[in-house]
């Protein structure tokens, strides 16, 4: 029985994003078969961050798994804000290149912000230019930024109803919390984003019909913070020392009283990927509406 209501109560991001990356397998395959090109995405990874190497290394894999062709560009650590620059500017004008992305963090001397207003909005299939984010708040979105979209898509395939819905966001930065703010709001939902100055958070978690949590901090939303029957989006990922992954949530506790909950991993991870070719196949769709 438990393990029943545990499966119930699981929102399945990897089973959700399995399904959404094979029919995206099967819009690439009738292009190809149409004589159009399959999409390419370019990975930048810069240094030797082990997470990152983990993370890019999921995305080639996925790439591989709904023939979306892929170019890693792996640099040295003392790469200059001036090298990658030319990359990305290379790259934006190639035209057998659909998709941009740069794995963060970067080496602290170079100007993140830089480099993401760098790349092409077009092909800013990470969805954090300024341009795509503009157009997010403005309702007319374009390249969404990865993580919240793929929650929003986990959300709807659960049937979950986001509109008038409480909604609690923990965590503000600029390619999680914030745009999964704007989401919300676009979704009809009364949005509350709290960050590290909110003074009074675990009264306005308590309050969460919808709670979503990003702040990278292990297990740290315990389950007593909780409003009965909350739907819970995990989104960290946190490596402990003895190597297990956890999220921002303490899973075991919150499972009790949420009504449904992403699991770490297996949750928001994989819809972010799926999202990523997702955004990638549009960009493609853009190049050739330039070319
Ligand atoms: N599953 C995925 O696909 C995916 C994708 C991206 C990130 N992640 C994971 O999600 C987590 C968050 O990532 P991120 O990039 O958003 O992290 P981040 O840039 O470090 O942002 C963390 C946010 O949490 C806020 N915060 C920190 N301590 C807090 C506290 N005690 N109370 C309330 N708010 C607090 C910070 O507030 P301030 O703004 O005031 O500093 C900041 O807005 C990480 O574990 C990351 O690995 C997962």
């Amino acid at each position: 029985v438990e393990k029943w209501f545990m499966k119930h109560k699981l929102l399945d991001g990897k089973a959700l994003s399995n399904e959404l990356m094979s029919s995206l397998s099967d819009t690439v395959k009738l292009r190809v078969s149409l004589g159009k090109s399959a999409p390419c995405l370019a990975i930048i990874m810069v240094g030797n961050v082990e997470a990152s190497r983990v993370y890019v290394k999921n995305k080639i894999v996925a790439c591989k798994n709904s023939g979306v062709h892929n170019v890693l560009y792996d640099l040295p650590e003392q790469t200059s804000t001036k090298e990658l620059l030319n990359l990305i500017k290379e790259l934006n004008f190639n035209e057998s290149i659909s998709g941009i992305i740069v794995q963060l963090p970067l080496p602290k001397w170079i100007d993140t912000d830089l480099v993401i207003k760098a790349i092409s909005a077009y092909k800013d299939v990470d969805g954090f230019h300024p341009y795509n984010l503009g157009r997010l708040i403005q309702r007319i979105p374009l390249l969404r930024p990865c993580t919240p979209y793929g929650i929003i898509q986990l959300l709807k395939a659960y049937k979950i109803n986001l509109k008038g819905k409480n909604s609690v966001i923990v965590g503000a930065s600029n390619i999680v919390g914030r745009p999964m703010a704007i989401e919300l709001l676009n979704n009809g939902s009364t949005v509350t984003v709290c960050h590290r100055f909110t003074q009074n958070l675990k009264e306005l978690v308590k309050q969460a019909e919808l709670l979503v949590v990003a702040v990278g901090k292990p297990q740290f939303v315990k389950g007593s913070w909780l409003k009965k029957d909350a739907i819970v989006i995990d989104v960290g990922i946190n490596r402990l020392e003895n190597g297990s992954i956890v999220g921002d949530v303490d899973f075991s506790e919150a499972v009790e009283i949420a009504q449904y909950i992403t699991p770490v991993p297996g949750g928001v991870g994989p819809m972010t990927i799926a999202a990523l070719l997702q955004n990638t196949l549009l960009a493609q769709s853009l190049l050739e509406e330039t070319l």
